[in-house]
């Protein structure tokens, strides 16, 4: 039986898939056995027919490598689009190892991520397809490439100019006439919005004491945003950017007392060895105990308009934010899906208060200020809940040490454990399909599970010291995206079956062929292929042999299949996917390759680069 499709190509049938989840929870709960039975048998994922013909695809698999160069199928092609260092503003140098910090403002930043592009309209006020906006994230630095002196101590000059290649970067893109993109420097669209940028806070944190600093008395005004790991997109043209290990960036003196609270999101005296504090006082956990309340928050960018302060949308809670994938319910309020990538964290989800106008846009831009936080609990049975996050309901309260919603948000990693939510393997990034009500999330590994901690070894994290990672997928009861109930299952669960049996071998989709581990990235396009991205274990070797370099492969979500479409460099993540709106480029995000990619016989340094990626005929990617 073939999945319908359309004349795109684009499925147009997911009753099958909807129906088969939600009556497995409705059997589980009538008590069937068989329903129990083949749901606790947990690795296999249920709704998957891979004997199935897939017609979503027509490239073919591609083998894996370990080269230092850039694997796609027969009939494509790829060309650098931009790298770290790159100018992007007005009288920016082009790349040196020795450029200044002045010089990084100007530039591209380090270690490309997240991304979104965003076409502009022509004078008519049609959608352009030639020009547009890209936004992606610059997540963090490689102090061995980044600096001359690699990891030596950092002076303040070498601070700033680390503060300045973080970020997001807003730099336009223009299609040539031979249909290849560019970018263009010095465009009026183009911003650096690096660690020295101005945000604002909004919602019901901003304001409070919790993110008062010594510098800004108001609580509402942020300078910087760090470690924008994913990222996604709204239906009214903004970008939202994810804050995710933010507390890398602080440190305090030797002896600093730090609270439950910070220590919970990891911060401590050293950080992840940045220093930061020993030369700009904001960093200094002892001196400003309140600025790391200010990170870890979604941030809401207008790429379209450089004039705009980014908007930190605290309502939807402080976290590692991976990503953000937004779906407008059937009664347009705006669903917002999120993982916290840290291991045993939790899943979300945040619902506006308001709903989407597509003719108001003024009236949009404030729909992430207001609306309900919840948390993801998993059953064995194949069911689930969202628990609210609202202060005074579920036990979130003053008897149990929370004060009020601003303290809920600031402190959301406590308050889904105080209600009880799912600790999951490494939340990455969640897609929601196009056309269906289907929500996935990569699982991207757990060394800990049930080996190193007393977290629960079952449901959607069904393996102990789970090295290879799996990918989950939930439908909402009633197709209702604010219903508290779902049903989910797994879609894949990555093994090695080369090396492995049984459940480390992975799922019945996956093969010596098409095997990977540590799935992160994540996207649907706009026909229903699900792309996945690896950020994995690249030695080929013992558990990882025949596995290769990072890669992007691209799944059926309906049928199962799963085909590599792309080997990256070695030592590189691949990370970051955005197409244009003709799905005739797919650009992509090699970061921190690890040994001359790019530029070997130029300077030889690594830089993390977007590419873009063509079809020799023009075609659609992946089609
Ligand atoms: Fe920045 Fe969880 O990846
Ligand atoms: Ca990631
Ligand atoms: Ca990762
Ligand atoms: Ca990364």
């Amino acid at each position: 039986m073939h999945t319908p499709h359309d004349e795109n190509n684009k499925p147009v049938e997911f009753d099958r898939l909807i129906d088969h989840a939600i009556s497995r929870r409705n059997l589980i709960k009538a008590g069937s056995a068989a329903g129990a039975t083949a749901f606790l048998g947990g690795v296999a994922p249920l709704a998957m027919a891979v004997s199935e013909a897939t017609t979503l695809m027509s490239f073919d698999n591609i083998p894996t490598s370990t080269a230092d160069d850039i694997s796609l199928p027969p009939g494509y092609r790829y060309e650098v689009l931009m790298s770290w260092g790159d100018p992007v503003l007005k009288g920016a140098p082009n790349f040196a190892r020795d450029n200044t910090a002045d010089d990084q403002a100007g530039q591209f930043g380090d270690n490309t991520d997240g991304m979104e592009l965003f076409h502009l309209t022509d004078r008519n006020g049609n959608m352009d397809p030639d020009r547009a906006v890209l936004a992606v994230n610059n997540e963090y630095l490689n102090d061995e490439y980044f600096y001359t002196h690699g990891e030596a101590a950092k002076t303040a000059e070498d601070v700033q100019k680390g503060l300045n290649a973080h970020g997001v970067t807003v730099v336009e893109l223009q299609r040539k006439r031979n249909g290849n993109w560019e970018y263009k420097k010095g465009s009026d669209y183009n911003r650096r919005l690096h660690g020295n940028a101005e945000f604002e806070l909004t919602g019901p944190v901003a304001g409070t004491d919790y993110v008062k600093t010594s510098a800004d008395a108001s609580g509402r005004r942020v300078f910087g945003t760090f470690n924008n790991c994913g990222a996604g997109r709204t239906p009214w043209g903004t970008y939202m950017t994810c804050e995710e290990n933010f507390n890398g960036y602080f440190g305090a003196p030797e002896g600093t007392n730090l609270s439950d609270a910070h220590k919970r999101y990891g911060l401590s005296e050293n950080g992840s060895g940045y220093n930061w504090w020993q030369h700009e006082s904001r960093f200094n956990l002892a001196q400003e105990p309140n600025e790391p309340n200010r990170f870890g928050w979604i941030v809401e960018i207008d790429p379209t308009d450089p004039t705009s302060t980014p908007k930190k949308r605290t309502a939807m809670g402080r976290f590692k934010h991976e990503n953000a994938a937004m779906t407008i319910n059937s009664d347009g309020r705006a669903v917002v899906y999120m993982g916290d990538d840290e291991r045993g964290e939790f899943i979300y989800k945040f619902v506006s208060r308001g709903t989407y106008n597509p003719d108001d846009r003024a009236a949009n831009m404030r729909l992430l200020e207001e609306g309900d936080l919840y948390v993801a609990k998993f059953n064995e049975d194949g069911s689930g809940q969202w628990i609210e996050l609202r202060y005074s309901v579920n036990g979130l309260n003053q008897a149990n040490g929370f004060a009020d919603q601003a303290d809920v948000l600031v402190r959301a990693r406590a308050a889904a454990t105080l209600v009880g939510a799912t600790t999951m393997d490494r939340p990455e990034w969640v897609a929601c399909h196009p056309s269906s009500p289907m929500v996935f999330c990569t699982l991207t590994n757990n060394k800990n599970r049930g080996v190193y901690d007393n977290q629960p070894v079952g449901g959607p994290n069904p393996r102990a010291e789970n090295h290879y990672g799996q990918i989950v997928r939930w439908m909402p009861e009633n197709r209702d995206h604010t219903s508290d109930r779902f049903g989910w299952d797994l879609y894949a669960v990555a093994g090695n079956p080369a090396v492995k049996s049984g459940a480390y071998a992975g799922s019945d989709n996956i093969t010596e062929e098409n095997m990977f581990n540590s799935p992160d990235g994540l996207r649907f396009d706009d026909f229903g292929r699900l792309w996945i991205q690896t950020d994995g274990n690249y030695s080929n070797e013992g558990d990882f042999a025949g596995q290769g370099n990072n890669q992007m492969l691209c799944g059926d979500p309906v049928t199962g299949h799963i085909r590599r479409f792309m080997v990256g460099p070695q030592g590189c993540e691949i990370t970051g996917l955005s197409f244009s709106n003709d799905h005739r480029v797919a650009l992509v995000g090699i970061q921190h390759p690890g040994n001359a990619w790019p530029n070997a016989g130029r300077d030889g340094v690594p830089r993390s680069s977007i590419v873009a990626v063509y079809r020799e005929d023009g075609g659609v990617i992946g089609a």
